[in-house]
């Protein structure tokens, strides 16, 4: 075991008078005639050990100890004569494990616009914005098992590659190793996919749900968490072409169950947050307000980030029909006065401008929406006896919009081969997932919940770059 201890544990336990070693990176030095200040951060916390090191003793090392260099220093945890901490390092030893030219490096003392640290996003961890997000995201994956440990859920690994297109929606990122050059072609001149490495056509996966059916359907309760992929050319602040999703699976429960489901969870997730990441909430607390106060009054948020995360935990969220949703704004001031850049009418899909209409100016909280239109959801999802809806639920969030998509699923065969021959869903492909509900089928929900866009609704960053350590969008796979 290293003999270094974390910041973070050092900050905590407070040794004073004992000789410590600490490692990191130079955030700022300043120097007096007689004494050195290094700030170094190791990523274990978001605060900074500052160390104190005499400009006689250390001349030559201090020459090389700039900021973004990598350090070790041995010395001796003092009470700090400073304001700005409480304690400090006396040091004793200091080596420079790796300079950084000031001259080159790209992370300055002043602060960066997140644009920018995107182009440098290999070295964008070392700031404090970025220490907080992905402290947070580790938290919070954490926080995702931890939940569906607690109450008897199974984790199941499903495929990345698969040969279905789970969602129908045909965005999928193709997977092959057939030479591009020299593509071989059937007597018809189609591909011939028998040749691939498969020996059929396959792809990225858009969703583990099919495959976590398939396991709720002898497990009982399951989850996935993995990457998924998505083809969509969606150049947005909520889409990734590359992301990981949340997908719990359930037998017996039926959609009212899924809801039920859905709050708990988000709100148990952001709890969890709160509770363990404080000081880098706190942080990004004030940066949020920072970022709102230049904005225009009407585009600034009701709430600041914690207030606004607090608030979402203490109440229900509102739980409305597809038609009443149309009915709100079809009755809105927003509507009759043309200001929706898509119009409204029954049987549309809600976009982001309405969505967020309904949960930032109707309600002003998260809302479920139920019995959407079924020709523009997927085609697993459970029949209505009204003919023309299905069981869907989708969860809307301020400033973020849809950041869950479930449904009860279809259970009855008929119905089910039914829609997929009406929406062109390949029955051959799925045979498997069809013989669930031959043998032994069940009532069962389950829904997607996008990690990113809770990391986006958590942090309260805009952009969705910003929340994942290298983004893969449209025409960007640096890193
Ligand atoms: O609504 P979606 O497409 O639902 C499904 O994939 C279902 N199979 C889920 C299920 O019932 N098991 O996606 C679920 C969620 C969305 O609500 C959104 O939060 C997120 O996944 N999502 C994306 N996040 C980032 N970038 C994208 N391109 C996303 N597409 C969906
Ligand atoms: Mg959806």
């Amino acid at each position: 075991m290293p003999t270094h201890q974390l910041i973070a544990k050092v900050l905590k336990n407070n040794a004073l008078n004992e000789s410590i070693t600490v490692k990191g990176w130079v955030r700022t030095k300043r120097a007096n005639k007689n004494v050195a200040f290094i700030a170094i951060n190791d990523g274990s916390s978001l605060q900074s050990l500052q160390i104190v090191a005499e400009v006689a003793k250390f001349e030559d090392v201090l020459r090389r100890v700039t900021t973004g260099a990598c350090i070790a220093v041995e010395g001796l945890l003092v009470p700090s004569q400073g304001k700005e901490q409480a304690v400090e390092v006396l040091a004793n030893h200091i080596a420079v494990l790796g300079e950084a030219d000031p001259e080159s490096y790209p992370l300055q003392k002043k602060a960066h616009s997140l644009e920018f640290l995107r182009e440098v996003a290999h070295l964008r961890m070392r700031t404090n914005t970025f220490g907080a997000i992905f402290r947070i995201r580790h938290a919070l994956s954490f926080a995702v098992h931890q939940y569906f440990n607690d109450r008897g859920f199974f984790y199941l690994h499903t495929p990345i590659i698969t040969a279905s297109d789970a969602e129908g929606a045909g965005q999928m990122f193709r997977v092959t190793t057939l030479d591009l050059e020299h593509v071989p072609k059937t007597a018809e001149g189609k591909v011939d996919y028998t040749q691939d490495f498969f020996g059929r056509s396959t792809n990225l996966t858009v969703s583990g749900q099919l495959e976590a059916e398939l396991g709720a359907l002898g497990l009982g309760l399951v989850y996935t968490f993995g990457p998924t992929f998505r083809a969509e050319n969606s150049n947005t602040t909520r889409h990734l072409a590359e992301f990981w999703m949340i997908e719990p699976e359930m037998a017996f429960y039926d959609i009212n169950d899924n809801m039920d489901l859905a709050e708990d969870f988000v709100k148990y997730l952001i709890s969890y947050v709160l509770e363990h990441c404080p000081e880098d909430m706190q942080f990004l607390d004030e940066r949020f307000a920072k970022e709102e106060a230049t904005k225009k009054a009407e585009e600034r948020s009701a709430m600041g980030l914690l207030q606004r995360l607090h608030f979402v935990t203490k109440h229900s969220f509102e739980r409305i029909t597809y038609s009443q949703a149309i009915e709100i704004l079809l009755n809105s001031s927003y509507h009759k006065k043309g200001k929706f850049v898509f119009p409204v009418q029954w049987g549309m899909d809600l976009q982001s401008e309405h969505e967020r209409y309904l949960v930032e100016k109707h309600f002003e909280k998260p809302v479920i929406i139920t019995g959407y239109p079924k020709e523009i959801k997927a085609f697993y999802m459970k029949q209505n006896p009204d003919g023309r809806t299905v069981a869907a639920m989708d969860v809307l969030f301020p400033g973020i919009g849809e950041i869950i998509g479930g449904s009860q699923r279809e259970e009855n065969l008929e119905k089910l081969s039914q829609r997929m021959q009406e929406m062109h869903v390949p029955q051959d492909v799925l045979w498997w997932y069809l013989e669930t509900r031959k043998f032994g089928t069940c009532p069962h929900s389950g829904f997607g919940l996008g990690f990113e866009r809770m990391m986006l609704f958590i942090t309260g960053m805009g952009n969705i770059r910003d929340v994942i350590p290298f983004p893969r969008t449209p025409k960007n796979a640096e890193f």
